[in-house]
C-alpha cells in the first residue's frame, strides 16, 4: 500500500476537457463489452481489416501440402499476419508463446474427410479458449446442410460462452458440394450467423451481387481463400473482395501452398491494409518471390 503520509493532493482535473468517449471501428461491435472488444481490435487493425492466415486444415483432413511442418512452414509466416487461425494443438505444439498475432482458435470438429464433414460437435471450451489467449474461436456452420440445426447450435453455444468470457466468435460458412455458392446462399447464411450471435463471419467471395451480402451482414465479413488459384487470381479476388467491403482475407492454400508462401502474404496484405490494386500487388508478389509465377 502506498505511503499516506507526504501524499500530494490531486488538483489537475481538466474541468474544461470533456471525458474520453470511445467509438469503436469494428463492423456491428460498438455495444460489445471492453474484453470483446479488445480482442476484436487485436483481430482488426484500425482501418477495419484484417490479413488471417489459415492451417487449420490438419484438423479433419490430416496433413496437407504445405503444412507437413507447422514450425516450418507456418511459423516463419507469422509476423505477416494480423491474426492466425489454427488449431489449439497447432498453436500449442508448433508456434512460440511471445508472438504478437491474435489467435483464431478452431473449436469445431469431430468427423475426418472419410465420414460427413458436416458432422461437427463444439471441440474445445471457453476457458481453453481463455488459457490459450484466443482473440477468438471458430465455429464451422453447415447452412443447407442435413447437420445444419446441430452445426448452428454448437455455434449459438459457443457465443453463448464467448459473451461470458469476452471472447469473439467467427462462424465459418461452410459450402456442402450440392450448394452454390452465389450471392443468395451467401447471403442467407452470413446473415444467420450474424444474426444468431457471431461477432464475425468467413464466408466465400462470388463475383456477382457480392456487396450485397457485404451490406446485409451486420458483422465483418472475412473472406476464405479456397483452392489454390493462379497467383493472380486471387489476388484478384483478394483485391475484389475488399472493394466489395469485406474486412479481410483469412487465407490458407492459396498462400501455403505456394513457391513463396511469405511474397504471397505480403502481396495480400498490400492489397488489405495499403489499397494496392491486383497488378501492383502481383508485381509485388514476383518481385518478392523472385519471378516465381506459381
Ligand atoms: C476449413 O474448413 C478451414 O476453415 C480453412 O481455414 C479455410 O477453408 C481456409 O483455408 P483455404 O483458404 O485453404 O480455403
Amino acid at each position: 500500500m502506498a505511503d499516506l503520509e507526504g501524499n500530494i493532493d490531486a488538483k489537475n482535473f481538466n474541468t474544461d476537457v470533456p471525458a474520453s468517449e470511445f467509438g469503436f471501428y469494428v463492423k456491428g461491435a460498438g455495444n460489445l463489452d471492453y474484453g470483446m472488444k479488445r480482442r476484436l481490435s487485436r483481430i482488426f487493425r484500425p482501418d477495419g481489416r484484417t490479413v488471417m492466415l489459415a492451417f487449420d486444415h490438419g484438423y479433419f483432413q490430416g496433413p496437407t501440402r504445405g503444412l507437413e511442418r507447422l514450425d516450418l512452414n507456418i511459423a516463419p509466416l507469422a509476423k505477416y499476419a494480423d491474426a492466425l487461425m489454427g488449431t489449439r494443438g497447432a498453436f500449442r505444439t508448433s508456434f512460440p508463446a511471445d508472438g504478437t498475432q491474435s489467435l483464431v482458435v478452431r473449436a469445431s470438429g469431430g468427423p475426418s474427410i472419410l465420414k460427413d464433414l458436416s458432422d461437427e460437435r463444439i471441440a474445445m471450451d471457453m476457458q481453453d479458449a481463455a488459457r490459450i489467449d484466443a482473440s477468438a474461436v471458430a465455429i464451422q456452420v453447415f447452412v443447407g446442410g442435413e447437420k445444419e440445426t446441430q452445426s448452428v447450435h454448437n455455434m449459438t453455444q459457443m457465443v453463448d460462452a464467448g459473451l461470458n468470457y469476452g471472447i469473439p466468435v467467427l462462424g465459418v460458412t461452410a459450402v456442402g458440394r450440392d450448394l452454390v455458392r452465389n450471392s443468395r446462399y451467401l447471403g442467407l447464411a452470413t446473415r444467420i450467423i450474424a444474426e444468431l450471435g457471431a461477432q464475425m463471419v468467413k464466408t466465400y467471395y462470388c463475383e456477382e451481387d457480392f456487396e450485397d451480402v457485404v451490406s446485409g451482414c451486420p458483422v465483418p465479413i472475412i473472406v476464405a481463400g479456397g483452392k489454390k488459384l493462379e497467383a493472380k487470381d486471387a489476388l484478384d479476388m483478394a483485391s475484389k473482395s475488399v472493394a466489395a467491403g469485406a474486412a479481410g482475407l483469412d487465407m490458407g492454400r492459396n498462400i501455403f501452398q505456394r513457391v513463396s508462401p511469405a511474397a504471397m502474404i505480403q502481396a495480400v496484405g498490400a492489397i488489405v491494409h495499403d489499397g494496392a490494386t491486383t497488378d501492383s500487388a502481383y508485381e509485388m508478389y514476383l518481385d518478392l518471390s523472385g519471378g516465381a509465377n506459381d
